[in-house]
């Protein structure tokens, strides 16, 4: 039996509807610049207009972005919070008291796109590159039992045979300062991979998991080592791998691991090339300079993800909707598919 889907009103915003149009067409996908370019290019006003509401809204995505992590900050100081400019936040998380982190990726209003139950006692979920943990929490709040896995260390992630770890390094700390000296003068930079990996995965979890008083389980594991006994139990009635296949060059191996420790749903969310219909194919993105400091690499198109997911024993394999949200402070938005991958007869 199917279990009712997320019907919290909530979480039944569609973002996409609601985004002005100005920002859909400056933000959007190729079909729609190509369309608004083509009348634009008609007329000078326009290509003016369309300039100025082009930097007028990414400098307000970035000012308020800026006003959130100050105001944020602020409230954890008084909570005693320190070294909370160091701190990076993955996901916009709400906290007790109104407090809300200033994540980059905020999906509190979408998260009913991504198909799971409103309720979800007595359901047991793995969510697998957990970050600052908002899926684990959300899931947690709908009754679900938890487990967050994480990846040991920085070490860990995947690199090309050859590639330095140090520049690696770099390209993740210009991720988590995104906000120019200038505007953000206190934030450290040239971290450590141990106070890196403390800032950027640790310790904002950990915050978060104080303050809701949550009681998820965290496991260190690479996606690849997943097993039944490293988890200790048969295996999960819902997993979720949300935007981690892209960081693996394995990906069917990451693939196979998570098929062993679902026992119900393995949903993944990430984006996907092409259109549902093309043959099953898998794009490649980690460019083709070596020692390139590329944190993506593969991204396999629907039919891909289908036919191996089928191959794995998942019975039935859908496409249940699609995410779109703006990253923070870069403005720009972002999209995501979601798959439901169900073994037989399962919910
Ligand atoms: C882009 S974030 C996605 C966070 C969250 N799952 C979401 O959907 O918003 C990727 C996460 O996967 C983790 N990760 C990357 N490679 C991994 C691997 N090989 N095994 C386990 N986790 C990995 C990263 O540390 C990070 O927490």
């Amino acid at each position: 039996m199917m279990a009712p889907m997320d019907t919290d009103p909530r979480y039944s915003i569609p973002v996409p509807a609601k985004l002005p149009i100005w920002l859909r067409w400056m933000n959007g996908g190729p079909a729609w610049r190509r369309s608004v370019l083509r009348l634009a290019a008609r007329s000078r006003t326009l290509r003016r207009l369309a300039r100025h509401v082009q930097s007028i809204d990414t400098a307000s995505v970035a000012k308020h972005y800026a006003a959130e992590v100050d105001r944020f900050n602020a409230q954890m100081r008084s909570l005693g919070v320190r070294d909370i400019e160091r701190y990076y936040w993955y996901h916009v998380v709400d906290l007790p008291g109104g407090i809300t982190t200033p994540g980059m990726y905020d999906y509190r209003g979408t998260v009913g796109c991504f198909g799971f139950p409103a309720d979800m006692r007595g359901t047991s979920v793995l969510d697998v590159g957990s970050a600052t943990g908002f899926f684990a929490f959300e899931f947690e709040r709908r009754g679900a039992e938890v487990v967050a896995v994480e990846l040991p260390g920085l070490d860990q992630l995947d690199r090309f045979p050859g590639q330095d770890t140090g520049v690696l390094l770099r390209k993740i700390e210009r991720m988590m300062t995104p906000l120019p000296a200038d505007k953000a003068p206190g934030l450290p930079r040239g971290y450590s991979a141990e106070e890196m990996y403390y800032y950027l995965l640790e310790a904002p979890f950990q915050l978060c998991c104080r303050l809701l008083g949550s009681r998820v389980e965290r496991r260190f594991s690479s996606v690849y080592e997943l097993s039944p006994q490293r988890l200790g139990r048969a295996g999960f009635d819902v997993v979720f791998a949300g935007d981690i296949l892209v960081h693996t060059l394995r990906p069917f191996d990451a693939l196979t691991a998570l098929a062993g420790v679902c026992a119900g749903t393995l949903v993944i969310a990430q984006a996907i090339p092409g259109s549902p219909s093309d043959p099953p194919a898998m794009l490649y993105e980690g460019g083709e300079t070596p020692g390139d400091d590329c944190i993506s690499w593969w991204l396999p198109n629907e039919q891909c993800f289908k036919q191996l997911l089928r191959k794995l024993g998942f019975a039935e394999v859908v496409a249940v909707g699609n995410h779109e949200g703006i990253h923070r402070p870069a403005g720009n938005i972002f999209s995501r598919r979601i798959l439901h991958a169900k073994r037989v007869g399962t919910a």
